[in-house]
């Protein structure tokens, strides 16, 4: 049996390209909690902020991260907002999960942002800002929440060949 892998970190940091690759090269099942919880309630995750609210969609979260985190050999990529919730964190850690910081520097999460259409907490005018803010109130979380930070200002491939080099 293998740990679980998360992936935890700031919206387009590169969580589910990093998790995809990881799974494969470590035999391992990938999942992507927004992907399982946008199947699991029939919904998307735009849709459910718009008719619920955030509150609703972190109760969701939470619920995948209870289930996610059950099964084994898994590569889990989370939501940007998951590990803010400590209750999160602490299941993850009783099923044993290592949990990974992807540390991707602010002005490359505000490029690769930039365009972006489909995460709800970032359509608004002054995207710039609401990014800044964001990735100042949660960078100091996620860090605490995580076992190992991976500095991952370089291409995927180079973030994985690093992972499974120094920690897998
Ligand atoms: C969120 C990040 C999103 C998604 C939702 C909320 C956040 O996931 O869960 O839009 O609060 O940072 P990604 O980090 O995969 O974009």
């Amino acid at each position: 049996m293998k740990e679980n892998i998360v992936l935890c970190g700031f919206m387009g940091c590169g969580k589910t390209s990093v998790g995809k690759i990881l799974a494969q090269k470590t035999g391992r099942t990938f999942c992507d909690t927004d992907l399982y919880l946008e199947d699991k309630f029939g919904m998307e995750i735009t849709e459910i902020f718009n008719r619920y609210g955030e509150q609703r969609f972190r109760e969701m979260e939470n619920e995948v991260v209870k289930e996610v985190s059950a099964k084994q050999n898994m590569v889990i990529a989370c939501g940007g907002g998951t590990v803010l919730r400590e209750e999160n964190v602490k299941i993850f850690r009783e099923n044993k999960s290592k949990i990974f910081l992807l540390d991707t520097p602010i002005e490359m999460l505000q490029e690769r942002l930039s365009a972006d259409v489909k995460r709800p907490l970032l359509q608004k005018p002054n995207r710039q800002e609401i990014i800044e803010e964001l990735y100042s109130e949660r960078i100091h979380q996620y860090r605490a929440a995580a076992d190992e930070i991976i500095p991952a200002d370089m291409p995927v491939i180079a973030v994985v060949k690093k992972m499974i080099k120094e920690y897998l």
